[in-house]
């Protein structure tokens, strides 16, 4: 039974997402260098450790790296596309290994075979009208840049970016229209070796490094916003948050504010990217931590000139805050901090599900920039379990999933622009945060363990054929 009000608007962009770190594996194949996240070994070995101190990433011989053969994406493409257009993708969000493209990050000339290797992926998307939705830097700063010069901590980064940024935009110029500059931008809060390519553990004050490199990136995606607009004008750039609004945990006042500003910790990044100039609050902000910015002559020109096209973000949970310190006490398994909500269940992991949340979310972020929205991550990270013939029934995925989309359909009566969706992992691949395999987020699943054993043989799960029939419909069903 079909529902002729949930439809979505015309051309909506229905498809799924992925990065490079996480499905290519082929981790030094083909002239590529390494990422910082083919340091991290996976949560039961000292993933959270590692991530925390990249030097001891960098010393340290794990005895599996779970990035280095992922689902081997690099050389079983062409098979995952076919099924994603069996699903009747629209678009397909992945990302380009940055030190696939310049192995130590600060090379002038790009290495051919792996722009040979998006080259072959791009077209294999084309072959089946999948627009590809590219982000430029998805977690993994090449290895090289990160050890000789701390990452985006040095301003030096701006220009090796941009090099990057200049080479993707050149070569894939008829290919590819949708860019995103950053990956969950605001991730080098709470994670800096993710997000900044960085470590801090040795800086004496350390908000004033992550600040410094914060102005760098954002001076980077406004100047590699200009450049996509000038070697194509059709280009489309946007920045991504990793968004989730945050509830006060009572109405005292007292929490009602510590919840605004949980929300500003993130906002800070889009005011910038958005609207072109660092919000008022963050000059309060900076004294209170002590921050003074280095910012160059023509870098606030830059960055009020050179604005992004659409804000895209990832949702997987709201947040729940206290003012009180004592009452603040961390849910597991999360990097954002959140207290539990009584009202809402959790996943395997912790992560809170609330598709009321989505759509507030949605609606906060576009009463405040008013330009379209890209929703390009959402999803249930699972156990999933394959039966004796073989069939995988995740019908907790399908509510999820169904929830969410219902919710951002409520989004967008509400009047949110709203130009695409694209789920997590529509194919199952390596955990971020954990390294596991066993969270899985996929319609498509993938043989292959924690430890790295199995055939790595795809399999449709039940929610393949759902989401095929949503995509169909336009969202009229979602039964
Ligand atoms: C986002 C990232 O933080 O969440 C993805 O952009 C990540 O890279 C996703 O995989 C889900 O997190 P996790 O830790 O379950 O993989």
């Amino acid at each position: 039974m079909t529902n002729q009000d949930l439809k979505f608007p015309e051309g909506f962009l229905w498809g799924g997402a992925v990065a490079a770190n996480q499905c290519e594996g082929a981790y030094l194949e083909d002239g590529k260098g390494l990422s910082l996240v083919d340091l991290l070994p996976s949560v039961e070995h000292g993933r959270f450790e590692a991530l925390m101190n990249p030097k001891k990433a960098l010393e340290t011989n794990y005895n599996f790296y779970p990035s280095h053969d992922s689902i081997d994406f690099y050389h079983r493409y062409k098979e995952d596309i076919k099924l994603f257009a069996e699903m009747g993708f629209k678009c397909f969000r992945l990302s380009i290994s940055w030190p696939r493209i310049f192995p130590n990050g600060d090379e002038t000339n790009p290495n051919e075979k792996g722009l040979e290797f998006y080259d072959q992926v791009f077209a294999e998307c084309k072959k089946y009208g999948i627009e590809p939705v590219v982000t430029i830097n998805h977690f993994d700063t090449p290895v090289g840049l990160m050890r000789d010069y701390n990452g985006w901590a040095s301003r030096k980064t701006i220009d090796f970016y941009l090099n990057f940024c200049e080479t993707i935009f050149k070569r894939y110029k008829d290919q590819v229209k949708y860019w995103m500059t950053f990956n969950e931008i605001n991730m080098i809060l709470h994670v800096p070796m993710f997000g900044g390519g960085m470590d801090i553990s040795d800086a004496e004050n350390p908000e004033q490094l992550k600040y410094q490199a914060i102005h760098h990136q954002l001076v980077a995606s406004a100047r590699a916003t200009k450049l996509a607009h000038d070697i194509n004008p059709e280009n489309q750039v946007g920045c991504m948050l990793a968004a989730g609004a945050t509830y006060p945990n009572t109405p005292n006042p007292d929490d009602v504010f510590a919840a605004m500003e949980a929300d500003r910790e993130g906002y800070f990044f889009v005011d910038v990217q958005a609207r072109g100039y660092y919000p008022s609050y963050s000059k309060r902000l900076f004294k209170e931590k002590n921050i003074q910015l280095e910012i160059a002559d023509g870098d606030l020109e830059t960055l009020r000139d050179y604005t992004v096209d659409y804000v895209a973000f990832s949702y997987y949970s709201s947040k729940l805050t206290s003012a009180d310190p004592e009452v603040n006490q961390k849910t597991d398994g999360n990097v954002f901090a959140t207290l539990k909500n009584p009202y809402l269940k959790a996943s395997e992991w912790g992560w809170q599900i609330d598709p009321v949340g989505l759509r507030i979310t949605m609606n906060a972020i576009y009463d405040r920039y008013q330009k379209p929205l890209f929703i390009v991550e959402n999803g249930l990270g699972a156990v999933d379990k394959v039966e004796a013939d073989g069939s995988i029934n995740d019908d907790y995925r399908i509510d999820y999933l169904r929830e969410h989309v219902r919710a951002m359909h409520q989004g967008i009566e509400d009047g949110v622009e709203l130009i695409g969706y694209t789920p997590w992992g529509c194919i199952d691949l390596i955990s971020a945060g954990t390294g596991e395999m066993k969270k899985r987020y996929g319609f498509i699943y993938v043989d292959r363990d924690n430890e790295g054993n199995g055939t790595l043989e795809r399999k449709k799960k039940k929610s393949f054929d759902w989401y095929k029939k949503v995509i169909e419909s336009n969202g009229a069903d979602l039964n």
